[in-house]
């Protein structure tokens, strides 16, 4: 694919010769001058017939702007309306009109892909609610909301591989397919081979096998070798929830470090990633994210603008539960210490810290998985483990300081029965053991957040969850 630059450069090499070049419709729309002969290919978004000019505006996916095609009425044809793929050849020129820097002077029009409108679920010139494009998987994409979305999500995706490139760690693929559950929270999908099914009860692996909850444990044997990884891929959990945070399939950004005896090292690195992606992707897209920030969630520039220049808030799981208990707000579920927090909890925190993005660590041990490391106090017995709330999504990042001392991973498993599936695991603490940790980020929550976005389901290309697992 052509760069702008690249691509003009390349137009104006070719300006002699007969054949067009094919440029995007960013890049035809950042073009600096005018005459090139090209080719743009896409979706129209508009189709205006005047009795001496015709007018088209076409989108390839490239830009939230339309590229204006300006032909002659004589090119229109009846296939040409909202939603067909065309393409369109000839002169790039610099257009009359403020709002727009060039147009393209259409001296031929094909429709390579006629739309039937009646049918077509997107109409034109309508700004579909998020709700009603999401019944559309296949279509929604060319919304401008949802194009928008998977931009960002696009440029999220580079910005955090950046930040962990940029700072020496060393990107690990972890496996989909694991014999482990990382969170012991038994929201496992079990995986078999369908034909076996109704057959012979034989395991494909010889062991019962899921798809992985968290890469965590396989972060952590390669933190045994690189000090620094992370990962990022699909993570599945069999959560039967409706919830606008919930998915059963999403996105995590996991990383862990060696060497580390501090939680606040590991919260150090979560908020730098948290800061360091969202400056790359309001510099990067600031045309698709102020769609959002206009029409979505109004006056999250601004909040998240001031969250970037401060330092997140920390509290204490301790404190958390004093200042749940002196709320005068009533919740459903009554703060005691040792409970889990609930939503409602997490969301009048972050009300009281003053709806910025708060850390709360040493959480109850017996609330935590295995791995996480004993802060062996007492008798309120905790664990140094670290949860992220942020406003209007709850919990952003979980993670901890994992229990590398051999005696005391033993002992829990063993307490758990677990001893044997964990034999690998104990074999890290016997070879060159070092004090790590890491967290997890979930990439649909996160971008919940930076967009102001309620619903989970619209921040993911193809939402899976309880009941639902279109196409
Ligand atoms: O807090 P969680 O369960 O942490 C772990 O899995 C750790 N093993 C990560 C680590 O330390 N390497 O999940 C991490 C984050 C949550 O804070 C939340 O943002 C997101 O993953 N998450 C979900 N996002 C969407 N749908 C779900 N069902 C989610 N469950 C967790
Ligand atoms: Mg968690």
């Amino acid at each position: 694919m052509l760069g702008t630059r690249g691509g003009w450069q390349a137009l104006r090499r070719c300006a002699s010769l007969p054949r067009a070049v094919r440029l995007r419709v960013s890049e035809a729309l950042g073009a600096r001058e005018s005459g090139g002969e090209v080719k743009v290919q896409g979706w129209v978004r508009s189709v205006r017939s005047q009795k001496e000019v015709l007018f088209l505006h076409i989108n390839d996916g490239s830009s939230l702007e339309h590229l204006q095609v300006v032909a002659d009425p004589s090119l229109e044809n009846r296939d040409l309306t909202f939603g067909s793929a065309v393409e369109v050849q000839g002169k790039l020129v610099k257009s009359p009109h403020r709002r727009q820097n060039m147009e393209l002077q259409a001296e031929t029009i094909r429709v390579v892909g006629p739309c039937d409108t009646w049918t077509f679920p997107l109409k034109l010139k309508e700004r579909h609610p998020l709700e009603y494009v999401r019944q559309f998987p296949h279509l929604r994409c060319r919304s401008n909301t949802l194009a928008s979305l998977l931009r960002i999500r696009s440029e999220a995706t580079a910005a955090i591989h950046s930040f962990f490139q940029d700072n020496g760690y060393v990107h690990i693929h972890t496996p989909i397919i694991t014999s482990n559950d990382c969170e012991g929270a038994g929201e496992l999908f079990h995986i078999e081979v369908s034909s076996l099914l109704s057959g012979p009860l034989t395991q494909f692996f010889n062991v019962p096998a899921f798809l992985t909850v968290s890469g965590q444990l396989h972060l952590e044997v390669m933190a045994g070798a690189f000090t620094h990884v992370f990962t990022f891929g699909p993570t599945f959990r069999a959560e039967n929830s409706q919830s606008r945070r919930h998915l059963a399939e999403f996105y995590m950004v996991e990383a862990e470090l060696s060497f580390t005896e501090s939680l606040q090292d590991i919260m150090q690195v979560m908020e730098d990633l948290f800061k360091t992606a969202t400056s790359t992707v309001l510099s990067k897209c600031p045309r698709d994210v102020e769609l959002f920030h206009k029409y979505i969630a109004p006056a999250q520039k601004d909040r998240l603008e001031q969250i970037l220049k401060h330092k997140f808030v920390t509290i204490s799981y301790n404190e958390a539960v004093e200042i749940l208990k002196q709320a005068s707000q009533t919740f459903t579920f009554k703060p005691e210490w040792g409970c889990d927090l609930q939503t409602e909890h997490e969301k009048y925190l972050v009300k009281y810290c003053g709806e910025v993005p708060v850390f709360v660590i040493n959480y109850p041990y017996d609330l935590k998985p295995f791995y996480m490391r004993d802060n062996e106090d007492g008798p309120q017995h905790t664990v140094a483990a670290v949860d992220l709330l942020v406003p209007g999504v709850g919990e952003l990042c979980g993670g901890s300081l994992r229990e590398e001392r051999l005696p005391l991973l033993e002992s829990r498993l063993q307490r758990l029965g677990i001893t044997d599936t964990y034999q690998w695991y104990l074999d890290l603490r016997k070879y060159g053991s070092v004090p790590h940790g890491g967290f997890g980020m979930g990439f649909e929550r996160y971008l919940q957040y930076i967009l102001g976005v309620d619903n989970i389901k619209d921040v993911i290309p193809f939402p899976r969850f309880s009941h639902s697992c279109l196409l």
